[in-house]
């Protein structure tokens, strides 16, 4: 059993890890309640070893303070977060936290008369919360939260939601900064991927994602295209304002300034009613033309407020009541086996279209075997669907009632879809696994996921490509990358001369990438991008990793016993060492990128992320890449809001285009030279 310490480590990597798939990749991979639960351990730990509790543990922070590329917002008052509900008893256990600390004053003494608060319950919208700041009753500033203390400047961008005054009514006081939350509704995100799917561009995964990359995008008359709403629900700084003494009076002088406020504001003195209306409001949720995640409950009276203040992470005169995940009922059409890059075969369910949690599906994991049976599902039945956020939506349970009299329990099959070779549980697992470790399914999966961009990134090696080479019996596992028949190849339809060129031009450079893209392209058990990084640069090389012990490993700050467990047994087992010893072969660059002081380069880039496209002249791309790499900066493959600048040799192509159209500066060979030499973007 691992330490409290251990444990801890390990639930602050992860959570910061999910914060930065959330903050700034706007692209969450766990559903919100997982990462609460992880947030929740967390804090359970601390509670029980104090002494554990680091001043930068995310317990003690709102968020991660993000890359900006956008100015950076200091906000006057900081922007804080709110402590979670999950249930009705914790909601209560709250009021009562509430009650008890009014009712007790300064020397502890518990006083006669019980309190009396009124609870002002509002939706809590699932967008972005933002700080609109008026001078003389005119917008001069929006910042998004950020970690809290300092925001992203997205004035040009909120100034485009219509919803949004530009000036506010007559009276508004000198100074007024209104906080609220910018949105995508329910129709305009339909609307939008309408337009998307008309003009055979990709559509967007949900509301909230779709809302956040908007509003960073650097060019406002994208943000403009997007139909983004906003409602205000608090104050932040305010100069010679009006002083109201509640928190429904402050609704109603910001409704006066023309904001925006949704009507759904409900208030009451007995927190048994409270109790009641968030129950409505959960039977209510899908007659919103916007998403919701919960209810937010605050004391209404301002003074009581201020007396109850705040904890580090977030006031406490309010909580969010978070709602359970959306449930939907749809037909389950049938069920089938799927077999993944490790042969491990999934049962999932095909469904009839149903829209829930933001986006539609039409098929849900069934995870594994005795899932299926426990919950009884069968190809026919109508079943529950439910999804959290905008992830793996999951099939729940039937409706019995609705079941068809001649329906059949399902059975999981006993040959690979794929392969045909048998499917074997092994005993005490839940998981069933095709063992052939040439199955087409396993061997396109392994090469996908190496040739990936997070991986060895070679270009023009795609899920077609990976199917129609490993279809033709030209490339088996992931070593044949790099002893690929070009000539064959060169035969094939489609395949004209300059394609097969710059397929082996891509995969002549990826032998290059650093020793931490190979490890992470190989699919060892627990090791993803990061933990792949830290072996790399911990190792330095791949014959030190090889011959690392456990406890060697387990040295490695930020590896636990799992993660250290798993990369030593992969490495002892022969056809990965095989499979080693032909990528050593292969020419495979095996060394991290040296960090000898001496050599070093100073870090110019730092915190820049710069894209190549297009050929240069005086560098190979990757050897651009890489000198960007070495001086701090990060080279993604491609252009997002989040770009620094694009560095475009001859025929740059839709790169190009994107940059334009983000308004990401574009840089020519001389002012990269300049960029490299001393971090300078030209004006
Ligand atoms: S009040 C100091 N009210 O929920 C209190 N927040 O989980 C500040 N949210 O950052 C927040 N609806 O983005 C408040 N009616 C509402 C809300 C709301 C949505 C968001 C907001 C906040 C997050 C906290």
């Amino acid at each position: 059993m691992d330490g409290p310490s251990e444990r801890i480590d390990e639930l602050r990597a992860l959570i910061g890890l999910h914060d930065e798939r959330y903050h700034e990749a706007d692209d969450p991979e766990i559903p919100d309640a997982d990462y609460d639960a992880l947030l929740g351990e967390l804090k359970a730990l601390e509670a029980e070893y104090p002494d554990l509790v680091t001043p930068n543990s995310p317990t003690q922070r709102v968020a991660p303070a993000g890359r900006a590329t956008f100015a950076e917002v200091t906000h006057r008052v900081p922007m804080r977060s709110l402590d979670n509900a999950f249930d009705v008893d914790e909601l209560q256990a709250w009021s009562e936290r509430v009650l008890k600390r009014l009712a007790t004053d300064r020397d502890g003494e518990e006083s006669a008369e019980p309190p009396t608060v009124t609870w002002v319950c509002e939706l809590k919208f699932d967008g972005l919360a933002v700080s609109i700041r008026y001078e003389d009753g005119l917008l001069v500033q929006a910042a998004t939260r950020g970690d809290g203390q300092v925001g992203e400047d997205v004035t040009a961008n909120v100034r485009t939601i219509a919803d949004v005054p530009k000036r506010l009514a007559d009276g508004a006081p000198p100074v007024v900064e209104v906080r609220g939350e910018v949105y995508l509704g329910l129709s305009a995100f339909e609307a939008l991927n309408a337009a998307q799917e008309a003009a055979g561009e990709k559509t967007y995964v949900n509301p909230r994602n779709t809302a956040a990359g908007s509003l960073r995008q650097k060019d406002a008359t994208v943000t403009a295209t997007r139909d983004l709403s906003f409602w205000a629900y608090q104050l932040g700084e305010v100069v010679d304002g009006p002083e109201p003494a509640s928190h429904l009076e402050t609704l109603t002088w910001l409704a006066k300034l023309g904001l925006p406020v949704d009507g759904h504001v409900a208030s009451f003195d007995d927190f048994n009613d409270v109790v009641a209306h968030v129950g409505a409001v959960e039977m209510a949720r899908h007659d919103l033309d916007f998403e919701i995640d919960g209810v937010v409950v605050k004391v209404d009276d301002l003074a009581t407020q201020e007396s109850l203040g705040f904890t580090a992470r977030a006031p406490r005169w309010a909580i969010a009541y978070k709602l359970p995940p959306e449930e939907r009922t749809t037909r389950l059409l049938d069920i089938e086996v799927s077999i993944g890059p490790g042969g491990q075969a999934t049962p999932f369910a095909r469904l009839e279209p149903v829209f829930v949690g933001g986006s539609t599906v039409t098929a849900a994991t069934l995870h594994n075997a005795d899932q299926v049976v426990a919950k009884d599902v069968r190809p026919g039945d109508l079943v529950v669907v439910r999804k959290a956020g905008d992830v793996i939506p999951e099939v729940l349970r039937p409706v019995l009632s609705e079941r068809p009299d001649d329906l059949e329990p399902w059975t999981f099959p006993t040959a690979c879809p794929a392969c045909g070779e048998p499917l074997v549980r092994p005993d005490g697992e839940a998981a069933t696994f095709c063992n052939n470790y040439t199955c087409p399914r396993q061997v396109r999966g392994r090469i996908e996921h190496f040739a990936s961009r997070g991986a060895m990134d070679i270009e023009g090696f795609g899920e077609q490509r990976v199917d129609l080479f490993v279809g033709e019996g030209l490339l088996d596992d992931v070593a044949g990358v790099f002893s690929l028949d070009y000539d064959r190849i060169a035969d094939w339809d489609g395949f004209g001369e300059a394609s097969v060129e710059n397929l082996r031009r891509a995969v002549d450079t990826s032998r290059e990438r650093p020793l931490g893209r190979l490890l992470f392209g190989l699919r060892i058990p627990h090791v993803g991008t990061t933990v792949a990084d830290l072996l790399a640069s911990s190792f330095r090389n791949l014959d030190r990793l090889e011959s690392a012990t456990v406890d060697e490993l387990e040295a490695v700050e930020g590896l636990g016993p799992v993660i250290a467990a798993s990369v030593h047994e992969w490495l002892r087992q022969p056809h990965n060492l095989d499979l080693l010893a032909r990528l050593r072969i292969a020419g495979v660059n095996l060394e991290a990128p040296t960090t000898d002081p001496d050599d070093q380069v100073a870090q110019v880039l730092d915190g820049m992320s710069i894209v190549v496209t297009g050929t240069l002249t005086g560098y190979g791309r990757e050897e651009a890449r890489a000198f960007i790499v070495a001086r701090g900066g990060r080279s993604p493959g491609s252009v997002s809001a989040k770009t620094t600048a694009l560095v475009a040799g001859e025929g740059g192509g839709s790169k190009l285009t994107r940059a334009e159209e983000l308004g990401v500066p574009v840089l020519d060979e001389a002012s990269f030279e300049r960029l490299l030499a001393n971090g300078e973007l030209p004006d």
